[in-house]
């Protein structure tokens, strides 16, 4: 079986985008692979952030993921801070790393550029935490956006560069998991062409909103005059409506609100409060267990128990491989 990992940033919550994007795609692989999935709360120390801010924003992705469908039993989900030969793995990947190749990445640049005060070394180095958490695994493959290609391209650079250097062909170079076929764009309620919060809050509709602020997300997102012909192409913004519709709504509804856009006899109006309710009553369920599974620390500490010891179970074997590769060798 191959192995999988994934790292998830322990930042804000899971919007419609993330959940159709990504977590449908987690939980299906699930069952035909070796899964590793971990809360990346190393990296976020780039940021400095408050201990109680870490502990609570972890407790939450962690129940998010969960009612997701993200299965303890099937996979191994765990904390990364959990498993410190992750540590020992990146100090020793940072023998191999080249600092010049590490200030060209993209990512490092932008941060440079978004927070100038504080320019750590861990934000230099973040590719290089990236690559152990991966090849900690002996991953071959990763499951990551378009933004996280160039470090997995630095992820199998050092991976090959350590198999060079000891003459071996101990870890395989991981590929990015790319879902083709099944990856479904979620477009944004302001417009945009892709749901994030990057473009502000009400663009995103979250797991954990409320139904009165998904109606008020909804009503505002933006839409033209109506259509002025009958069976007339739609626009990006009414597109956009009626993508997210096909996500949520019954397929009656769609064909409702098809018929009345393509006798141009919709109101808009209408249409967002539909597409409202549907919403509501996709995450409804997700959000009761996303907070059943934040108030049960009992059961976050079993499963988080549990995650810890497989994950270490698998690392501390590659690192006392690794040990012995490099040539530490007891006396
Ligand atoms: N860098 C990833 C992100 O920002 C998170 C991450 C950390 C990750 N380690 C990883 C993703 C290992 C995949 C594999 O989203």
């Amino acid at each position: 079986m191959e192995t999988v990992v994934s790292g998830i940033r322990p930042t804000g919550n899971l919007h419609l985008g993330n959940y159709f994007g990504a977590m449908k795609n987690f939980v299906r692989m699930q069952d035909d692979y070796r899964c590793f999935f971990f809360i990346a709360d190393y990296h976020s120390l780039t940021t400095h952030p408050h201990p109680k801010d870490l502990h609570t924003t972890v407790r939450q992705v962690v129940a998010e993921y969960l009612a997701c469908g993200i299965d303890p039993e099937k996979c191994t989900l765990y904390l990364q801070s959990d498993v410190p030969e992750t540590a020992e793995l990146f100090l020793f990947l940072n023998m191999l790393a080249y600092v010049g190749e590490l200030e060209r990445s993209a990512a490092f640049k932008d941060k440079v550029r978004a927070q100038p005060d504080n320019v750590n070394a861990g934000l230099l180095t973040y590719p290089v935490l990236m690559a152990a958490d991966i090849i900690l695994h002996r991953a071959n493959k990763v499951p990551v956006g378009k933004d996280q290609i160039q470090h997995l391209e630095m992820t199998r650079d050092f991976a090959q560069r350590f198999n060079h250097l000891y003459g071996v062909e101990y870890f395989p170079l991981p590929e990015a998991f790319s879902f083709s076929s099944s990856l479904v764009k979620v477009p944004g309620l302001e417009g945009s062409g892709k749901m994030g919060k990057s473009e502000g809050e009400s663009n995103a509709v979250f797991l954990v909103d409320e139904p009165g602020i998904i109606r008020k997300k909804v009503m505002r997102a933006v839409t033209d005059s109506g259509p002025a012909e009958m069976n007339q192409q739609k626009p990006e913004v009414i597109q956009n409506l009626f993508t997210l519709m096909e996500l949520v709504s019954s397929h009656e509804t769609r064909k409702h609100f098809e018929d009345s856009y393509n006798t141009c006899t919709i109101r808009y109006g209408d249409l967002k409060k539909q597409l409202a309710e549907d919403m509501i009553q996709f995450t409804t369920p997700l959000r009761e267990r996303v907070k059943r599974y934040f108030d049960d620390t009992k059961y976050l500490h079993t499963i988080l128990s549990q995650g810890e010891e497989k994950a270490r179970a698998s690392a501390s074997k590659t690192i006392r491989e690794v040990r012995e590769i490099i040539g530490f060798r007891k006396f």
